[in-house]
């Protein structure tokens, strides 16, 4: 018998799996039954009813058992508990910053920034918009402008780093408003309405420059920095044998500190932190935390969810992890690219997005092509996703008309360590039968909107 060499060696999860958590399996009537009960609206799914979860990657991540031995390890004392000082050394040590501020979660952190620096008839420059950031922002009387590279906004263009900002959008906006009404640039990384994209570390240098040449600051969204870190040592020249531990932290050297959600790349279920290197800001977020997450050593968290936090770091900037990581987002894009279905490209880092108005170009906008994607694959399969298009662009805060955004995607987001190939496998089954039958569906109408962030509760029925 001969054998034919493999052309390529796969990798394989750096873990075992020690414990599981059984799933319900659903039956098609069932699922149309919770998909009308919850106004089809993934969001308002009971997660029970839900078989493969890829709403978020958001505090969906298995924790390990050095971070579940952590836990135990919590110092539920009032003030100056060890699991903060231990957090607080690593961010230092792996981010660089030098003040942390401990939040519940990365909204927390935006909201103090936001109110700290943003002064009213202000502008924020960033590499697209995120819901929570952007609403920070102007709820503090900020204006948000877009300033990423046009490829962003094209969902066939596989430009390797469609994160980036355009300078020249940044310049013309420094021209035209002047950086005394710029407070800071807000940069992403990964940019998770642009489809997981990553910014170059060449194109963070640019942005350093321009701003260090005008005075302004620049605060990371460092949410899924270790994600954008793997690209560039995948994608950029020069840094191929770097690890991306040292990656992320030449990255972070070019901003002024950063807000963080630890429920994505640091493999927490609960917690954020602001972390910023200015005394003066860091001494006005200290008062504030106190008055709304709690005291500066905890800010709204749990001694064992700092520890946990603290530990999850170590493992989140593993390269081997974070190589299985984003390769099973890869494996699960390149299928679903295989058998002709439009998603975004190239891959993002923690989610394949469908590109709904390609897929269901019989409706119109504002008739919720992305939304009504994600209901009926819930439908199809159980498995959960996100809608990000209209809906999750919202209103105008000053006309009140629909944000138009360009991009129509519904959002497999895959939880880090949670899922194995085979869920990958069913996931991409249930997007090729829905996309087989899409001449069939129908879309949506709008029949409660909320005020604020209204994707999260708003309902819809069938048209
Ligand atoms: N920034 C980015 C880029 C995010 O993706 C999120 C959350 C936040 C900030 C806010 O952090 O949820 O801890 O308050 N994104 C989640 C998601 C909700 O599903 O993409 P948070």
């Amino acid at each position: 018998m001969t054998h034919t060499r493999p052309v390529r060696r796969s990798w394989a999860e750096p873990y075992k799996i020690k414990m599981v958590e059984r799933l319900k399996m659903t039956t098609q009537e069932q699922r149309t039954k919770a998909m009308q009960d919850a106004g089809y609206n993934t969001f308002l799914l009971h997660s029970e009813d839900v078989y493969i979860d890829l709403l978020t990657d958001s505090g969906t991540s298995a924790m390990s058992d050095y971070q579940w031995a952590g836990m135990m390890m919590g110092d539920e004392s009032y003030s100056g508990s060890q699991n903060f000082y231990n957090l607080e050394a690593n961010i230092q040590k792996y981010y660089g910053y030098k003040h942390i501020i401990p939040t519940h979660q990365g909204r927390g952190a935006e909201h103090f920034l936001s109110r700290i620096c943003i002064k009213p008839g202000d502008y924020v420059p960033g590499n697209m918009y995120f819901t929570t950031t952007r609403l920070h922002q102007e709820l503090a009387g900020g204006t948000f402008v877009d300033i990423i590279v046009d490829e962003a906004h094209d969902p066939n263009n596989l430009d390797p780093f469609k994160g980036n900002v355009d300078i020249r959008k940044l310049d013309d906006l420094i021209t035209r408003v002047g950086a005394d009404k710029i407070p800071y640039v807000s940069v992403a990384a990964t940019v998770n309405m642009a489809g997981g994209q990553p910014i170059s570390m060449q194109n963070m240098r640019e942005v350093h420059a321009l701003c260090q040449k005008h005075g302004i600051k620049i605060m990371l969204d460092a949410t899924r920095a270790v994600e954008n870190a793997y690209f560039i040592q995948q994608r950029e020249e020069g840094y191929s044998t770097t690890p991306v531990a040292d990656i992320l932290k030449e990255f972070c050297s070019y901003t002024d500190g950063c807000t963080m959600s630890g429920k994505k790349d640091l493999l927490v279920n609960i917690g954020g932190f602001l972390a910023i290197n200015d005394d003066t800001i860091y001494e006005e977020a200290r008062n504030l935390v106190v008055v709304y997450e709690g005291m500066h050593t905890y800010g709204g968290l749990a001694g064992r969810d700092m520890e946990a936090m603290a530990r999850g770091i170590e493992e989140a900037v593993q390269d081997d992890h974070i190589r299985a990581r984003v390769g099973q987002v890869e494996y699960l894009g390149d299928l679903l690219t295989s058998w002709g279905v439009p998603i975004v490209l190239p891959v993002g880092g923690h989610a394949v997005y469908l590109n709904a108005k390609t897929f269901l170009p019989h409706l119109t906008q504002d008739q919720f092509p992305a939304q009504t994607l994600a209901a009926e694959l819930y439908m199809n399969s159980g498995v959960r996703s996100m809608e990000r298009g209209i809906v999750s662009a919202g209103r105008d805060a000053k006309t009140g008309n629909h944000h138009y955004p360009k991009l129509e995607l519904v959002r497999l987001t895959i939880p880090r360590r949670v899922y194995t190939q085979a869920h990958m496998d069913v996931t991409a089954e249930s997007v090729l039968d829905v996309f087989e039958r899409r001449d069939e569906i129908r879309g949506l109408e709008m029949i409660y909107e909320p005020k604020y962030l209204r994707f999260f509760q708003a309902r819809f029925r069938q048209l």
